[in-house]
């Protein structure tokens, strides 16, 4: 080692650390697949984070494996070591670096956080009320919803945290609006304009989707990792997630906030369909939906159990109905 000099072993060293960094930071495979148009944004900024972090790792293992070897103590050596304390331009600039690093990555995350319409949240031109916070009744039929309703009609609030329109698409109305309550323990989809209740949520790819969310309970976090999205449902505050999914698939959303003793259990998933298959599915839905309100309108439901009146509405919806839902339902019903 001692015939090359010092700044040559130096700058080889850098370019190795630095390459590979920049390797490891497209290579990791850490993250699931990306689904939305948001996904690139965030796993950039990962991505970047990871390289970042290999650095500091290869330097800072790599300066205290070397020493170990090449400053060991050598057989027969009982001398002290050198009595060094203290190197003021050594601490200054290794305390100068992470500053950088942090207000580096700190301006980056905000320019995501804002692609991302993170300080837009109801920017949307078009709410008419429908973010509303849902009575659980609407969960079940849409005529249970109307004979409920009449109480109190709740009062629509934009919200204030989520992620609204990014920079292009403000003030344009999103191409699908969807209510989205999360309850103990089951999500519900709402779709006010096509008039479809499900506990799946369906979407078209490219398209600009807006989820208003809101939580019957307590708080809830709405989550689908392949989306790199993330958004707490709160009971009286209605949240916003504004996306373009980009890949079909299904993938599965997941409560992340510790909300009860089946907190674990309470996914679903959301279906991201071809403009086609979207269609196809709406129709089947919607197709569906009126008889089974004139099958309502029939029925004296005062002639049955809870349990059995509410069961004939879970039909086809994918919504799980526990016997702790249904009688959760039943009480707010009564
Ligand atoms: Cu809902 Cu955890």
């Amino acid at each position: 080692m001692k015939q090359i000099p010092a700044p040559v072993l130096t700058l080889v060293i850098g370019v190795v650390v630095t390459l590979v960094s920049i390797w490891a930071g497209y290579n990791h495979h850490m993250l699931p697949d990306q689904a939305s148009a948001s996904a690139p944004l965030v796993d950039d900024f990962f991505n970047v984070m990871v390289m970042i972090g290999t650095a500091l790792f290869l330097m800072v293992e790599g300066a205290i494996v070397f020493s170990m070897i090449q400053f060991r103590r050598r057989k027969g050596d009982e001398t002290d070591g050198l009595p060094i304390e203290g190197n003021l331009p050594l601490e200054a600039f290794w305390t100068a670096i992470p500053a950088v690093i942090c207000i580096a990555l700190g301006v980056y995350s905000v320019y995501v956080f804002q692609e991302m319409g993170g300080f837009a949240p109801g920017s949307n031109a078009h709410h008419h009320g429908t973010l509303m916070a849902q009575a659980p009744q609407e969960v079940v039929t849409d005529v249970g919803s109307q004979m409920l309703a009449e109480g109190q009609p709740l009062e629509a609030k934009l919200p204030v945290y989520g992620f609204g329109a990014s920079p292009e698409e403000e003030g344009n109305a999103a191409d699908l609006e969807v209510n989205v309550t999360g309850l103990q323990f089951a999500w519900v989809f709402n779709y006010p304009k096509e008039g479809i209740t499900d506990g799946e949520l369906h979407i078209p790819v490219g398209r600009d989707v807006q989820l208003n969310i809101t939580a019957q309970d307590v708080i809830h976090s709405f989550w689908v990792p392949q989306f790199r999205l993330k958004q707490d449902a709160i009971p009286g505050a209605p949240t916003e997630l504004r996306f373009v999914a980009t890949k079909p698939g299904t993938y599965p959303i997941v409560c992340t906030e510790l909300c009860g003793a089946y907190h674990g259990a309470m996914r679903t998933q959301v279906i991201v369909h071809t403009e086609e298959d979207f269609a196809h599915w709406r129709e089947s839905r919607t197709a569906k939906d009126p008889s089974a309100a004139a099958e309502t309108v029939a029925v004296n439901p005062s002639d049955r159990t809870d349990a059995d009146y509410l069961h004939a509405y879970s039909q086809g919806t994918g919504l799980e109905l526990s016997p702790q839902l249904v009688s959760h339902l039943a009480h707010e019903a009564h």
